[in-house]
């Protein structure tokens, strides 16, 4: 890190996108059109149309199902990291969904080998190095995240790219103990566990996501602050925070960037990183989540910690992690 941030800009890291809502609105009109695809007018003037969290979720599926074989998903993959690089990304993880495939007829395991093919090209072009997390969608039920949590388990074992598990979806359904058994699953394969909590709901499911999945981090986790206990714990245990600010402002989690917690959740010492969610439905992309730091009064040796902290708590081998440090 020491070595890349020689170059000027801080070297950055990701460990929370979603795949599909990182495509761009330009590839997702060409693929739809290719394939013959209405997308029910989620893309206007070049960019994406939702007013809430569940019309941005119903607007994250239509786009998704674009995507119709391997060589769509490597295609999107590659451009979300060679982009990431060009930008000065050193890492990034992404969430991928077999169920957000089989609503686009695509078999898992085509799902699987187009996105590690993409990752290995863009690996070859550019050097960043990356790692995929299949996730279960919570609003879809127990059942299919416990499928989710299987199909990790089992296609982690041939493929090395496939390192972690996590939860999405619609957090107002569902406590963290109907996907425990999920977790057990993803748990007992070794690999690592994330999971979106404290994003639309309250701090108690920060705290019952860590006591019950046992996650090492938390996708979000911002509504946390609502609960000094909570914040206090996450800190105490060392978990990893998402964080990703402007899908909070985009989809009204917090106000204003005034009162975004990123702040107060560094000052009680909780392991914070930045991230970009759904770049292009939120207007943004990881440079300027960097950027919002910054001009919270993040400091360049601030920004270079939140990449030291995406790489410390990253879902990669060793070697990789040392390398990168
Ligand atoms: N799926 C895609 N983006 C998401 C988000 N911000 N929260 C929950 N599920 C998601
Ligand atoms: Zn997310």
């Amino acid at each position: 890190l020491a070595r890349a941030r020689s170059g000027g800009a801080v070297p950055m890291a990701e460990l929370h996108c979603h795949i599909e809502g990182a495509a761009r609105p330009a590839l997702v009109l060409e693929l739809a059109e290719r394939h013959g695809i209405d997308l029910g007018g989620i893309v206007r003037d070049g960019a994406y149309v939702w007013h809430d969290f569940t019309s941005f979720l119903a607007a994250y599926d239509r786009a998704s199902l674009v995507f119709r074989d391997a060589a769509d998903y490597c295609r999107l993959a590659e451009d979300h990291l060679t982009g990431l690089a060009r930008a000065g990304a050193v890492y990034a993880e992404f969430f991928m969904s077999p169920d957000h495939a089989a609503s686009a007829g695509v078999p898992g395991e085509a799902y699987l080998a187009g996105l590690a093919e993409g990752i290995r090209r863009a690996k070859t072009a550019t050097g960043i190095e990356a790692r995929m997390i299949a996730i279960g969608v919570r609003h879809l039920g127990a059942d299919r995240v416990e499928a989710a949590a299987r199909f990790a388990a089992t296609h982690a074992v041939r493929e090395p790219l496939l390192t972690g598990f996590g939860l999405a979806g619609d957090e107002r359904i569902g406590t963290p103990r109907d996907f425990a058994r999920a977790f057990d699953i993803a748990r007992d394969a070794g690999l690592g566990l994330t999971a979106h909590a404290g994003e639309f709901d309250g701090a108690e499911n920060v705290r019952e996501t860590v006591e019950i999945l046992r996650t090492s981090r938390i996708g979000h986790g911002v509504r946390a602050v609502e609960a000094p206990d909570v914040v206090r714990m996450l800190a105490d245990k060392g978990i990893a925070l998402e964080i990703c600010p402007h899908s909070n402002l985009a989809l009204g989690v917090c106000p204003d960037a005034a009162s975004h917690p990123l702040r107060p959740l560094v000052e009680a010492g909780c392991r914070v990183t930045l991230n970009s969610d759904d770049p292009p439905f939120f207007a943004t992309d990881l440079a300027a989540e960097y950027a919002f730091a910054a001009s919270a009064g993040f400091g360049p040796g601030d920004r270079l910690g939140f990449t030291r902290n995406a790489i410390e708590a990253a879902f990669v081998d060793e070697a990789t992690r040392q390398r990168l440090l």
